[in-house]
C-alpha cells in the first residue's frame, strides 16, 4: 500500500524587499523603476506620494526628464491625498508641492491631486467619487509609490481604515498631526482632516512600491512587513497585494531580521 504523499506548500516568508545602503541609492532604484515603466508605457498611470521621502526621487526623474529625454508628456499621475480645508495655492498645499518638485518640471500634463478646497462634506464626497472615476476611466494605476508614516498611515488611511476603503475625508491621526507641526509652524495650524484615495483604491494599483528611509521608520515597517495584516496598522495591508516590493536603506530596513531581508 502506498501512503499519499503529503504536500506542504511553503509562503515566502515575506514580500519582496530591496535594502539600498543609503537613502540616495534607494532613490537611485526608485526612480530606475519608474523611468523604465515609462519608457516601457508612455501613457502609464502613476501614482504619487508627498513627503519628505519621495523627493530624491522626484529630483532623479526631472534629470530623466530634462537630461535624457525620459517624455512624460503621455503619463497621467494621481497623488495620494491632500490636506482638508487647504487651498491648492497655499504654499502648504499638497498641491502646491507636487507642483513645484515634479510636475512644473518634467512637462506632465495630466495630473490631479484630490481636492481639499474648504467646502461642505456633500460636496467633497462628490469630488472624491469623481477622483476615483478618473482613475477607473484611464484604466487603473500602473504605479503606485507609497511612503509610510510613523502611525502605519498609507496615504492619509490612519490606524482603522479598513481595506477596501476607498477616497474620503478622514481625520488624522495625532501622530501625524505631530509629524506636520514643524512644517505648518506648530500644531494648532495643522488641519485635522484630509483628503486621501481608501486602501482599497491604493491595493488595486498594478504594482506597489512602498518606500521608507531612516531609523525612524525601522520600527513600523518592521511591523507592516512582518506581522498579520490589521486594521490597526494600515500599511500591513500592502503585504496582501501580488505585486508589492517594500524599498529601504539600510536605516529602516535596521529591525527586519536576516530571515526577512533575504527575500529580495
Ligand atoms: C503623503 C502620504 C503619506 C506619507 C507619509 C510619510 O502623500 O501619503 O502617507 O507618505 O506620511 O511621510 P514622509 O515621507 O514625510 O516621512
Amino acid at each position: 500500500m502506498t501512503m499519499p504523499l503529503m504536500t506542504t506548500t511553503l509562503l515566502p516568508p515575506t514580500k519582496p524587499i530591496t535594502v539600498a545602503a543609503d537613502y540616495a541609492a534607494l532613490c537611485d532604484l526608485v526612480a530606475a523603476r519608474i523611468a523604465a515603466l515609462v519608457r516601457e508605457k508612455p501613457g502609464a498611470v502613476l501614482g504619487l506620494a508627498t513627503g519628505s521621502t519621495p523627493l530624491g526621487v522626484y529630483d532623479r526623474l526631472v534629470s530623466a526628464a530634462q537630461d535624457d529625454g525620459l517624455d512624460f508628456s503621455g503619463v497621467t499621475c494621481f497623488n495620494l491625498d491632500e490636506y482638508f480645508p487647504m487651498a491648492s495655492e497655499s504654499p502648504h498645499s499638497y498641491h502646491h508641492f507636487m507642483q513645484k518638485n515634479l510636475f512644473r518640471r518634467i512637462r506632465c500634463r495630466r495630473w490631479f491631486v484630490p481636492d481639499g478646497a474648504p467646502r461642505s462634506e456633500a460636496e467633497v464626497a462628490q469630488s472624491c467619487w469623481e477622483y476615483e472615476a478618473a482613475i477607473r476611466e484611464v484604466g487603473g494605476i500602473d504605479l503606485q509609490l507609497l511612503g509610510i508614516g510613523r502611525s502605519g498611515h498609507i496615504g492619509f488611511n490612519e490606524p482603522g481604515s479598513p481595506p477596501d476603503s476607498r477616497t474620503r475625508l478622514v481625520t488624522l491621526h495625532a501622530m501625524t498631526l505631530a509629524d506636520a507641526a514643524g512644517s505648518f509652524g506648530g500644531l494648532e495650524n495643522v488641519p485635522s482632516q484630509a483628503v486621501s484615495m481608501g486602501i482599497g483604491t491604493i491595493l488595486e494599483a498594478r504594482e506597489i512600491l512602498l518606500m521608507a528611509s531612516g531609523t525612524g521608520k525601522a520600527q513600523i515597517v518592521r511591523a507592516a512587513w512582518t506581522e498579520e495584516p490589521t486594521l490597526a496598522l494600515p500599511a500591513s495591508w500592502v503585504r496582501t497585494h501580488s505585486n508589492a516590493r517594500l524599498y529601504l536603506d539600510t536605516a529602516a530596513a535596521q529591525d527586519l531580521d536576516a530571515a526577512a531581508q533575504a527575500f529580495s
